[in-house]
């Protein structure tokens, strides 16, 4: 039988194992796994690995932060740079305004994305203060594809505590997923400010403002309620061994409490803070960037699957936005690129140090991501999934810099640091989006996925 495409004499990667076979693809889906398969077109994936397209269940594409700054990358570029480090599928999110229903700000989100997007895509919903009185719209936004709910414990839009016992009840009851930027904001603001008033207004002020051990207090706390009101929580972006480490007992418990963490704090520590000038202002975000022995801590967590996933938070300023808040670091717009090279790069000091599994990482950055999602057919390759494949050559070096890098920001983290192993050619629902390293794909192509 002939198949539309095979992909020959690849290593096959799941979370389940790795085995040398042949991947067919008839239209949109993954068709057949086996030996000496044959298609009118054939793809030689000798020597290489071929895993599910990457899953990256948290990113900002053009998101505002108010005052005319906007995230650098929008739904074109920044799906386009996920692409060629082979990821096929993200998760963004709808910010209703304070008159806008979920269901209305959900449209205006998806008009932004559905003309520029590269790859699939699924959006979260934001329930800041404004939406407590409109809880009873959570099941229409359910109904609408929007399966899972951010809050915040930090920002303009954080909750408080009874706040966040409404919304998260609310959540439960249409069976969604409640997933949270967990920090102690009474404490930072006060580490802010006391900071601010001695005169220690430099960059390396951000993460002293923002202790781990009252990260940990936070996550701990959103656990303690969603295990109270009995619905699950994923804790976005951890940071620290104080996170771990809640969601750790919460997991011996039995509970389905979930977290991820993202390459700025698995590849960077804090002492990116202190470069003068604007380089320090660059890698702000948070939670902060933290210790070395965090990082490690990191690393140790995933390998024990005490993590259960790696995103981005992808969230780029450009350098004329973080410039806005040097002499005071608490106007520094927070967020880093890191889209393009997490997949890439987590093989890289993952598997091939020998911290992580090659399943592992399929696990952590493909697998896992896509069920907890409740993205149905993406994340693994099997058969009807969708074929969202990605051919990657384990040995292709790369040094990381914004002129190897495809985001639309000028400036990225990971500058100079040299990997090894990169996509070779990347397949989104059967089409070919980039070949040889190079983009194919074109604006709209992605499609909104309607998760149930
Ligand atoms: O500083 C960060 N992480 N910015 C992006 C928004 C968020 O908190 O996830
Ligand atoms: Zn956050
Ligand atoms: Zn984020």
């Amino acid at each position: 039988m002939n198949y539309d495409l095979v992909i020959k004499n690849g290593t096959i990667v799941t979370a389940a194992g790795h085995y040398q076979a042949d991947v067919a693809v008839r239209g949109e889906r993954i068709a057949a796994i086996g030996q000496d398969l044959q298609g009118h077109r054939e793809l030689d994936a000798r020597g290489k690995y071929v895993t599910p397209g990457a899953v990256d269940i948290h990113v900002h594409m053009q998101m505002p932060l108010g005052e005319g700054v906007i995230s650098a990358d929008d739904f074109f570029t920044g799906t386009r740079a996920a692409a060629l480090g082979g990821t096929t599928t993200i998760i963004d999110f709808v910010e209703p305004e304070p008159e806008q229903s979920m269901v209305d700000a959900l449209a205006a989100r998806r008009a932004e994305a559905d003309p520029k997007v590269v790859i699939d895509y699924g959006l979260h919903m934001t329930i800041g203060p404004a939406e407590i009185a409109k809880l009873e719209q959570v099941p229409a936004a359910y109904e609408a594809g929007c399966t899972s709910f951010k809050l915040y414990m930090a920002y303009g839009f954080r909750l408080n505590d009874g706040e966040l016992l409404q919304a998260l009840e609310a959540v439960r009851d249409v069976g969604g997923w409640p997933v949270i930027h967990a920090e102690n904001w009474d404490i930072i603001q006060t580490l802010i400010a006391r900071n601010l008033a001695a005169g220690r207004t430099e960059p390396r002020w951000h993460p002293r403002s923002r202790p781990a051990a009252m990260e940990g207090e936070a996550a701990g706390r959103a656990i303690d309620i969603a295990a109270y009101v009995g619905v699950p929580l994923h804790i976005f972006h951890v940071s620290c061994q104080a996170v771990v480490e809640r969601i750790h007992a919460a997991r011996e418990q039995g509970l389905p409490i979930t977290g991820e963490t993202c390459p700025q704090y698995l590849f960077l520590t804090w002492d990116a803070y202190d470069a003068p000038g604007v380089e320090g202002a660059l890698p702000v975000c948070s939670p902060p960037i933290r210790e070395q022995a965090e990082q490690d801590a990191l690393w140790q967590a995933l390998s024990r699957g005490h993590l259960q996933m790696i995103t981005t938070d992808h969230c780029p300023f450009t350098r004329a936005d973080k410039a806005r808040g040097l002499g005071d670091f608490s106007q520094i717009p927070g967020g880093v690129p890191s889209i393009e090279m997490r997949f890439p790069a987590i093989y890289w000091r993952g598997v091939r140090s020998g911290l992580l599994s090659l399943e592992q990482w399929v696990n952590a950055c493909c697998t896992t991501p896509a069920r907890l999602a409740g993205l149905e057919g993406k994340g693994d390759i099997a058969i009807g999934y969708d074929a969202d494949l990605v051919i990657f050559d384990p040995d292709q070096r790369r040094t990381l810099s914004t002129e190897t890098l495809h985001e639309n920001v000028d400036w990225t983290p990971y500058e100079g640091l040299e990997i090894q192993g990169w996509p070779h050619t990347v397949l989104s629902r059967g089409e070919i989006i980039v070949e040889k390293g190079d983009f194919l794909g074109e604006p709209g192509r992605g499609r909104f996925i309607h998760r149930q």
